[in-house]
């Protein structure tokens, strides 16, 4: 097995110069959402989440999210993305590159956990549609849906629909369709939840390739810890509801392929480490 530099708990950041003419990539400031209780009154969902993801040049932050079943994970990533009913908050702000969120936009791109795709839509159609929406040319749109069908080794399938596709097939198909559009936030919401554990082993190693050429923003949610490790630079830990933000851990970006570097001791070690910090929040 190759040996792999190992990731650890730090608090070391990377310095960001403040500077008007470079704001942060994402604000949340006192972020709180109500929802009407079923029996009248309202609920809390989240409650005065703060976080701040500077700009750093060349490089995006990869952020995972851990918190139990219904702690808010959703509610913030759907009012980042601007997706109703989350969206908008009740009370604070968050600001995208200094503007506040009023609408979805294509610098932020959603993958959700249920297979997303448009089933009366070809692979090449889905991939394409977000292109399209922005009222790309058809001839166009194709060529870029096709380079993204291959980063995500789907070639040969373009004229597949999506029943046709593995789980896995179509998870590669709605990451497609994210990324084609290059958003600048790219938001995951527990996109591998339905793999086994090998198909998201490759998944978690694709993200990582794409992520690293593309310099985004990533937030993924999920229940697995060791995801969150290996593929967290930042790791959020959230309380039970309503959900607070109780810590936010830096362990620095991947170290190496996931089946490899999930299977060295240091790496169960630290897992066993968050696993211990989120047992406690809750
Ligand atoms: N539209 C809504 N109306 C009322 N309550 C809602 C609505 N959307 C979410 N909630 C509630 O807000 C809380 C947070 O929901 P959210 O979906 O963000 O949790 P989550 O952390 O993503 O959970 P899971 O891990 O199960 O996906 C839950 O109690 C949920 O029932
Ligand atoms: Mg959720």
């Amino acid at each position: 097995m190759t040996e792999h530099a190992s990731k650890a708990l730090s608090s070391d950041r990377p310095h960001v110069p403040k500077s008007p003419d470079n704001p942060p990539v994402v604000v949340f400031q006192d972020v709180t959402k109500h929802f009407a209780a079923p029996g009248g009154g309202v609920f809390t969902a989240i409650e005065r989440v703060s976080f701040t993801v500077e700009d750093i040049p060349g490089r995006g932050e990869f952020i995972s999210i851990l918190g139990p079943s219904g702690c808010g994970k959703s509610t913030i990533l759907r009012i980042l993305a601007g997706l109703k009913p989350s969206f908008p908050a009740t009370a604070g702000t968050v600001t995208v590159k200094g503007q506040p969120v009023l609408a979805p936009g294509p610098d932020r791109g959603m993958v959700f956990q249920s297979y997303s795709s448009y089933p009366c839509y070809t692979v090449l159609e889905n991939v394409a549609l977000g292109l399209r929406l922005k009222g790309m040319e058809r001839e166009e749109r194709e060529e870029i849906a096709r380079h993204w069908i291959r980063r995500v080794r789907l070639a040969g399938s373009e004229h597949k629909y999506p029943h046709e596709l593995s789980g896995g097939m179509q998870q590669r198909v709605a990451i497609a369709r994210t990324l084609a559009v290059e958003p600048r936030i790219i938001l995951m919401d527990e996109p591998f939840g339905a793999l086994d554990r090998i198909t998201r082993w490759e998944m978690q190693d694709l993200i990582v390739e794409l992520w690293s050429n593309i310099h985004a923003t990533v937030f993924l949610i999920t229940h697995d810890i060791p995801e969150a490790v290996h593929l967290g630079d930042r790791i959020f830990i959230m309380s039970p509801s309503p959900g607070r933000l109780i810590e936010e851990i830096h362990i620095g970006p991947p170290t190496g392929p996931a089946a490899e570097v999930q299977r060295t001791a240091d790496f169960t070690a630290l897992a066993n480490e968050i696993s211990r910090k989120v047992e406690k929040a809750g």
